[in-house]
């Protein structure tokens, strides 16, 4: 379980996100909703304690991450994989290595079960064939599922996708959000899901929260958006596109 107690951020005299509140249940998707620039992968880099907030808490399973060091949050990182904004695969590594790269450093597994775990991703996502591959041979919806692959090789229980349709066609991107809903139905892993589209809240989301101006103006339902009188998510439903 994730939570964000009461957590403020400033860059500079910057204010970034003001006295936030949100819990990700274990087995749930989370969506975190809002327009460009608000904060969204601020919050992910919180919850992974890629910085500090200002003030307030996180907490993962119970446990204050905020003031731990380095080396005190690497077995809370393992529980939590990440899907970057862009990816964040290095381009000179066939698809196998991108996979088992972060395992093998970070790990003492012997390299069967290396191996078994990279063909395991390899198949969950589709990329049979690829195996040997340089990620610029694959077409942007390959390369989200190479990203996924890696962040699922650690057995995370959660993983935090940043913005992960974004510059996806249709089809591509509907493909990632039917692997986002099978890694919950098949596996029960949990999930939050930053974006700024709203087709990928009513796709997959359980619940959303929608931060505006720093603030959670909505936490609920999906469907409850369109009950919501808060004149932004009014606008928002009107114009998704904006
Ligand atoms: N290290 C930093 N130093 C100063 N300002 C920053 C830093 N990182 C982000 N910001 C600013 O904080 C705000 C929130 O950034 P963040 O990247 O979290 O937004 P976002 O919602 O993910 O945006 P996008 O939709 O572009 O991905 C932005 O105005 C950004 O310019
Ligand atoms: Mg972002």
């Amino acid at each position: 379980m994730i939570e964000l107690r009461n957590v403020s951020l400033r860059y500079g005299s910057r204010e970034v996100l003001k006295n936030v509140s949100l819990t990700i249940e274990d087995r749930t998707i989370k969506a975190i909703l809002g327009p460009s620039g608000v904060g969204k992968s601020t919050i992910i880099k919180l919850m992974l304690g890629l910085i500090k907030p200002t003030s307030g808490q996180v907490l993962i399973d119970d446990v204050d991450i905020t003031h731990l060091s380095e080396v005190e949050l690497f077995p809370i990182r393992q529980k939590m994989g990440i899907v970057f904004q862009g990816n964040a695969l290095f381009d000179s590594m066939t698809i196998t290595e991108n996979m088992s790269f972060f395992l093998r450093e970070n790990l003492n597994l012997s390299e069967d079960e290396i191996r078994r775990r990279v063909q395991e991703q390899i198949k969950f996502a589709g990329l049979e064939g690829y195996e040997d591959s340089l990620p610029d041979r694959l077409s942007g919806g390959m390369k989200k599922r190479v990203a996924i692959g890696r962040a699922l090789i650690f057995h995370p229980k959660m993983i935090l996708f940043d913005e992960p349709t974004a510059g996806l066609d249709p089809v591509s991107s509907k493909k990632i959000l039917d692997l986002i809903a099978r890694l919950q139905r098949e596996i029960g892993l949990g999930a939050v899901l930053v974006t700024h589209i709203l087709s990928d809240v009513f796709a997959v989301a359980d619940s959303v929260a929608v931060l505006y101006q720093g603030e959670i103006i909505f936490n609920d339902a999906p469907q409850k958006l369109y009950e919501s009188a808060h004149p932004f998510i009014a606008s928002f439903l009107a114009n998704p596109e904006d």
